[in-house]
C-alpha cells in the first residue's frame, strides 16, 4: 500500500507550544485545553486568519500524536521525551534561557547536556517543518525555545522565507555573553530572513552583538550573509485581538458574570486586579507584599476595597516557580489571616486557569489593574484589560520593565522594586480623580485600537515578504 502522503502547508508557524494541551487524567480520559501564556493568545487568531499549520509540541511527555484540524488550521504535534521535557524544556529553556533573558532575576543554570538536548530538540521541530512546508513557504518560528530553528531550517530547505520573533526580552549584551553557547545562537537566529523583537532596545542589543561577536558585516538593520542573503532585524511590539476581547467582554453572558462575580464580592468599592501566569518574573511577591503592607496600615480598608489575583499554574516542576508558588501561599495566607473582619478577605488568591469569559469579566469590573512585571516582553494582560474594561472609570498600575510601557504611556508608571512607590502609586489609582482617570485611559484606549494583532501580524509578514524580495 502507497505512504499516505503528508500534507503540506505555504503558511507555517512553529512554536513550543501548541495552541491546546493535551492532558489525560486518571480515568484515561483525554481531553484537549487552551494552552496557557501570551504566545498563544496573540497567535490564535492569526491562524484562524491564515489557516495553514501549526508544529509545537502537545504538552504531554512520551506521546505521539496524529496531525489533526483545529479552528480553520491544521495542527502539527511534535513529541518529546520524558527526558526532553526535562533537559530542553524545563532546563535549558526555562532554567537557562528564560532567566537570562529577564535580566536573571533569577539565577540562570547552565548545564551542558542541558544544551545537547536542546539542540536534537530543535533539529526535530526543524526537520517537521522542512517535512511539510510546501516549495517557497512562509515558516514563522516563534520564542526562546526554538533559537536554533532558523538556521537548522535553512540548511535543510534554502527555498523558504523564513521569519522569527522572539516574545520575551532579548537581553542587555553584558548578559548575553554569559551563555557558554553565544555564538551558535546568534547563527541559529541569523539563519531567518527577519528577526522580530518586542522593543528596539531588544533589536539593538543583538545587531550589537552580531557586530562585535560575529565576523558578518552589518547595514543599519541588515546582516550581510555569507550565501548572498540579508537577515533584517528589527522590533515589532505584539498585541492582541483588541475587537475580539472587547466583544467579548460586552456579550450578555460575561455581563452576567460580572455582576454575578461582584454579589459574591459583596459590592466593594475598589476592585484592584492582577492576572499572571505564576511566574517569578511577573513581581507577584512584591506585589503581595505592596497589598499587605496596605491594608496592615490602614490605608486601604478591607471592607472596602479587595485585591484580586489569579495565577495560572505554570513550569510547576522547575525549582524556582515551585518555591515562588510556595512564598505566594504564605505570603497571602499570612496577610489575610490578620485581618480583623470575619468577611471576605482582602486579598482574593485564586492558583488557577479561567476561562477567558471569566477573566473579561473580572477586567469588566476592575477598578485597578496591576501588573507589575519585573521584567517582561510585552505583557498581554495590560492590553486586554485596555480592550475590556467597559466604563472610563478605570485604571492600569504598569510597570516600568514591561514591553508594554513603551506603548501604554498613560498608564500609571511603578518601579516594582520601589515598595513605597508601587503602594502610593496604587493608592493613587484607586482614587484619583474621575476626569485624570479618564484622560489616561481614552489615551490607552486609542492605542490599543490602533495597534491590533491583525497589524503586528501584517507588519511582520509585509517586512518578511520585502526582504525576501531584495
Ligand atoms: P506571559 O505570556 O508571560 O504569560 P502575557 O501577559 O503576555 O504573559 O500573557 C498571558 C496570557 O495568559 C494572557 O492572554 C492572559 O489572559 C492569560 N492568563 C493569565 N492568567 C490567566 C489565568 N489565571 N487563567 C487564564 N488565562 C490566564
Ligand atoms: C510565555 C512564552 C511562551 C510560552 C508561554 C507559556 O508567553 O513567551 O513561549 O508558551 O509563556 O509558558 P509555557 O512554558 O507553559 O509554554
Amino acid at each position: 500500500m502507497p505512504a499516505p502522503t503528508p500534507s503540506t502547508a505555504t503558511f507555517l508557524v512553529v512554536a513550543n507550544r501548541l495552541p491546546v494541551d493535551r492532558s489525560i487524567d486518571e480515568a484515561g480520559n483525554v481531553s484537549w485545553r487552551t494552552s496557557p501564556g501570551g504566545l498563544v493568545t496573540a497567535l490564535e487568531p492569526v491562524m484562524r486568519k491564515h489557516g495553514g499549520a501549526w508544529v509545537g509540541w502537545h504538552g504531554a511527555p512520551d506521546e505521539v500524536v496524529e496531525t489533526f484540524e483545529h479552528d480553520g488550521f491544521t495542527i502539527v504535534p511534535v513529541p518529546l521525551s520524558t527526558d526532553e521535557v526535562e533537559e530542553y524544556y524545563e532546563g535549558f529553556s526555562n532554567a537557562t534561557l528564560w532567566p537570562l533573558y529577564h535580566d536573571s532575576v533569577a539565577f540562570p543554570e547552565f548545564h551542558r547536556e542541558w544544551w545537547d538536548a536542546y539542540q536534537s530538540v530543535n533539529r526535530r521541530f526543524a526537520e517537521k517543518a522542512a517535512e511539510i512546508a510546501d516549495e517557497g513557504a512562509t515558516v514563522w518560528v516563534q520564542d526562546y525555545q526554538l533559537q536554533l530553528v532558523p538556521q537548522m531550517l535553512r540548511e535543510l530547505r534554502p527555498d523558504l522565507n523564513i521569519g522569527f520573533f522572539l516574545h520575551i526580552p532579548f537581553p542587555p549584551i553584558e548578559l548575553y555573553l554569559q551563555l557558554p553557547w553565544r555564538r551558535q545562537i546568534l547563527e541559529g537566529l541569523l539563519g531567518a530572513d527577519l528577526v522580530g523583537f518586542q522593543t528596539v532596545g531588544g533589536s539593538r542589543n543583538f545587531l550589537q552583538l552580531v557586530k562585535t561577536h560575529t565576523p558578518l558585516k552589518v547595514n543599519r538593520d541588515a546582516v550581510e550573509m555569507p550565501d548572498g542573503r540579508q537577515s533584517v532585524s528589527r522590533a515589532f511590539p505584539i498585541s492582541i485581538d483588541t475587537q475580539g476581547f472587547r466583544d467579548l467582554a460586552n456579550s450578555p453572558e460575561v455581563i452576567a458574570m460580572a455582576e454575578e462575580l461582584l454579589d459574591d464580592l459583596g459590592h466593594p468599592e475598589t476592585i484592584f486586579l492582577g492576572v499572571d501566569r505564576l511566574d517569578y518574573t511577573k513581581g507577584l511577591r512584591q506585589k503581595v507584599r505592596a497589598f499587605g503592607e496596605l491594608f496592615d496600615s490602614g490605608e486601604l480598608d478591607p471592607s472596602k476595597s479587595v485585591f484580586i489575583q489569579v495565577a495560572t499554574p505554570s513550569r510547576e516542576r522547575v525549582e524556582e516557580y515551585v518555591r515562588l508558588r510556595n512564598d505566594i501561599d504564605l505570603l497571602v495566607g499570612r496577610i489575610n489571616s490578620h485581618t480583623e473582619s470575619l468577611g471576605r478577605a482582602p486579598i482574593v488568591y485564586r492558583h488557577a486557569s479561567f476561562g477567558r469569559d471569566t477573566l473579561a469579566a473580572m477586567y469588566r469590573i476592575a477598578d485597578v489593574m496591576v501588573v507589575t512585571p519585573l521584567r517582561d516582553g510585552m505583557n498581554l494582560v495590560a492590553k486586554e484589560y485596555i480592550a475590556c474594561h467597559a466604563s472610563d472609570d478605570g485604571a492600569l498600575v504598569l510597570s516600568e520593565f514591561a514591553g508594554a510601557a513603551r506603548e501604554l504611556k498613560q498608564a500609571y508608571m511603578v518601579n516594582p522594586y520601589d515598595l513605597n512607590g508601587l503602594k502610593s502609586t496604587l493608592v493613587k489609582a484607586g482614587s484619583d480623580d474621575p476626569a485624570e482617570k479618564r484622560r489616561r485611559l481614552r489615551a490607552l484606549r486609542k492605542q490599543v485600537n490602533t495597534h491590533t494583532i491583525d497589524a503586528w501580524a501584517d507588519n511582520f509578514l509585509t517586512a518578511l515578504t520585502a526582504n525576501r524580495a531584495l
